[in-house]
């Protein structure tokens, strides 16, 4: 067992110092490799409440003798790489395909939602809280853990409101694994930028979702077409990290406003006749509990 696993602990998805130690001390080469893979399937080194909501799906692999095999970047983004993986036992049929979304902190890189997002979401730790302002190299990769963090709990929360999203496997630092969602053999289910059929019966799918986090009091905050995958004709939600309480958020609503007003202009340009701005505006406003 890898030694830093033995010594974390802590809340549910808090970073704390146990974190900042870790994320300090993890380096490639403190981890040995497997006789085959690429590493050892990481399941062990997450902590009950860094593993996805019980019970595990079946299809899950959770052996400790499985290895994981990088299969290649699914995409490259600004903020995130996400990348293909299969998590297998060696010598059996015991095999599971896991998209890895990986923050990107070594990197230059400024998130474009750090500024309005992370209000709110200081750490109790200064030490952490300075590093992230003065965004040293530490401080970046405090900032990319505190997304993976929000990302991970965003989904545990939504899988069990029973909003489609990918099925949260387990977080390891600035890793996230997840169901991956697409074929059997790899191939990446299209985002809905990308579909054209089915189109009046996804929107139908796409308002339930929102109805069920606007009752939760909670807004995507970055939805668009491109962040909602479709496999088989159903509807997935992906990229949640600045997930909004519409609610106790400064400016909570215009997220949600923003987000109803892009997915239903989209869906009403594609010629579906249910789809209108304002009229989900209204709807999503009146499950919230918000005025009009
Ligand atoms: N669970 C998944 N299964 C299959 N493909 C996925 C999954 N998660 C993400 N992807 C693919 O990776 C892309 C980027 O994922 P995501 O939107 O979460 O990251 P991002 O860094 O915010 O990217 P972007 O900046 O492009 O929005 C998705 O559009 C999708 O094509
Ligand atoms: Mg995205």
């Amino acid at each position: 067992m890898p030694k830093h696993s033995q010594h974390r602990r802590r809340g549910k998805y808090a970073l704390d110092a146990d974190d900042l130690e870790w994320l300090e001390n993890t380096t490639a080469e403190t981890l040995d490799g497997p006789p085959e893979g690429d590493r050892w399937s990481t399941w062990d080194q997450s902590t009950p409440t860094e593993k996805g909501p019980r019970p595990h799906p079946g299809w899950l692999v959770t052996e400790l003798a499985a290895v994981d095999t990088e299969l290649g970047i699914l995409k490259t983004g600004k903020e995130a790489d996400v990348h293909l993986i299969s998590r297998g036992v060696p010598g059996t049929d015991r095999v599971c395909l896991l998209a890895a979304k990986r923050y990107r902190s070594a990197q230059h890189r400024l998130f474009h939602r750090d500024a309005g997002y992370l209000e709110g979401r200081r750490t109790r730790d200064d030490r952490m809280n300075r590093a992230m302002a003065g965004r040293t190299a530490f401080g970046k990769q405090a900032i990319a853990a505190q997304w993976a963090v929000a990302e991970f709990s965003a989904l545990c929360r939504l899988y069990e409101l029973g909003v489609p999203v990918p099925y949260p496997v387990q977080i390891v630092g600035t890793e996230i694994l997840q169901e991956f969602i697409g074929t059997a053999d790899g191939y990446a289910a299209p985002r809905l930028a990308q579909v054209t059929e089915g189109l009046d019966d996804l929107w139908e799918q796409l308002v339930a979702a929102m109805v069920t986090l606007a009752r939760e009091g909670l807004a995507h905050g970055d939805l668009s077409p491109y962040n909602l995958l479709v496999r088989d004709g159903r509807l997935m939600v992906i990229d949640l990290p600045q997930i909004v309480d519409v609610i106790a958020h400064p400016t909570g609503p215009s997220f949600l406003d923003r987000d109803a007003r892009n997915v239903a202009t989209w869906f009403a340009a594609k010629g579906v006749h249910a789809a209108d701005p304002d009229t989900l505006t209204t709807l999503l406003h009146k499950e919230a509990g918000l005025h009009p």
